[in-house]
Formats: C-alpha cells, structure tokens, sequence
C-alpha cells in the first residue's frame, strides 16, 4: 500500500533524514554489525537515503533496491545519481522480488513491512532471496501506532492482521530465520536482525 500525502510529508524531509541517519542506523549498527564488501538489497527504498546510509555507514560496495511507489523510485534515482555504477533501483513489489534465491548477503528494510497486507509473503520473499547465513536488518512498525486514533486518521495503513514485537519475530522464525536481537521503543517501532538458516 503506497503513502498518502500526510506519509510522504512524514517521511521525506530533513527531521527525518536525519533521524534515519543517526538513531535508525545506530540501532542497526550496534545489534548487527557492519556488512563490508557486499551486495546488498534495501525493500521499499522510499527517497533513497536508506542506500547512502548502506553504502556510507555499512560499507556495501554494491546496493540494489527497489520500492512499489514510481515517483519514490525516481526521487531515489535523482538522489543517488552521485553513486552510479553502484546502486540499481527500480519500481518492484517485495512479496515478488525479482531476484534469484540465495542472491544477497542482506537484506534491509527501513520500515516497509506494514505497509504490505500480506506481510508474511514479504518475509519468505526475503528469506528467499537472502544466501545462507544472510542478515535480515528490519526496522518495523506495529499495530499499537498504526490503530493509534490519529495515525489511523492520518495516515493509510492495512489495519487487518498487523502485528506487534514477537509477532514479528515469531513470523521470521517460522519463515526459516534464526532471530540475533530484537528491541523496541514505545511498543510501537521495532528494530530486528535475522540470520537465514
Ligand atoms: C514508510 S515508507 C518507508 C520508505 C523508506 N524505507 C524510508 O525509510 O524512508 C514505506 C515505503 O514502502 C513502499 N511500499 C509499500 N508497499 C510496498 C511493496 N509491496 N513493495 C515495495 N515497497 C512498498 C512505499 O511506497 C513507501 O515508499
């Protein structure tokens, strides 16, 4: 499901990029480490600072992404315009990547998740295109925000069948994930690293 305009407003400007920067790519770095010298994939890149963040913080030497929304694909193409040769985005619908199986050595997914109605298909579609031993870094949102009375107004999210910490977690373990760490703030975001068995 794509953003609406009070999302985008949200999601896209300065506060926010910064944010990511720092306490969003904190979380990532102190439970899961670095993922030097790899190929990476970011679902639901949005505006693409997640793929600087992969490329400046996590020293990736290659990142493709891709996001369902056509005019984020593009904000995210002019961004990156700086990291040719690479980065890859394009338009694509993360409950069917278009990779092969045991592509990736990670996956990352700055908050993408929820948005999908069957949000399990999303996981296994991870897990498929993750190699062995690949790390799943994902940052979510759960259902006590979402149903929240004003960000249920607000924003446009699926409110059928969402999900809190260790219904997140319990789904990658059933989905063939070894769960490292988890953690979470208000019971509301929620931070994961998975290693595929
Ligand atoms: C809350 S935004 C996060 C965007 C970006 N990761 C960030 O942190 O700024 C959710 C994003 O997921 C994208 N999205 C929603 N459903 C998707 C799907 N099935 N496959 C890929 N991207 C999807 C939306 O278009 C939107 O850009």
């Amino acid at each position: 499901m794509l953003m609406n305009f009070a999302e985008k407003t949200m999601m896209n400007n300065p506060l926010r990029t910064y944010l990511q920067k720092t306490y969003e790519t904190d979380q990532f770095l102190s439970m899961g480490g670095l993922t030097k010298d790899e190929h990476i994939l970011e679902v639901g890149c949005g505006r693409g600072v997640g793929v600087e963040i992969i490329l400046e913080a996590f020293h990736a030497k290659q990142v493709d992404a891709f996001d369902l929304d056509p005019t984020m694909v593009k904000a995210a193409q002019k961004r990156l315009k700086k990291h040719a040769g690479k980065v890859n985005v394009q338009v694509g619908d993360v409950t069917n990547i278009q990779s092969p199986d045991n592509h990736y050595d990670s996956v990352f997914n700055f908050g993408i998740i929820h948005h999908v109605p069957d949000w399990r298909s999303a996981i296994k579609e991870v897990h498929r295109v993750l190699k062995p031993g690949g790390k799943f870094y994902a940052e979510e949102v759960f259902e006590k925000f979402i149903k929240h009375p004003l960000w249920r107004t607000l924003l446009k999210h699926p409110q059928h069948d969402r999900f809190n910490e260790l219904q997140f977690k319990l789904a990658l373990e059933e989905n063939g994930f070894n769960v490292k760490r988890s953690n979470q703030l208000f019971g509301q975001f929620g931070w994961f690293i998975a290693v595929k068995q």
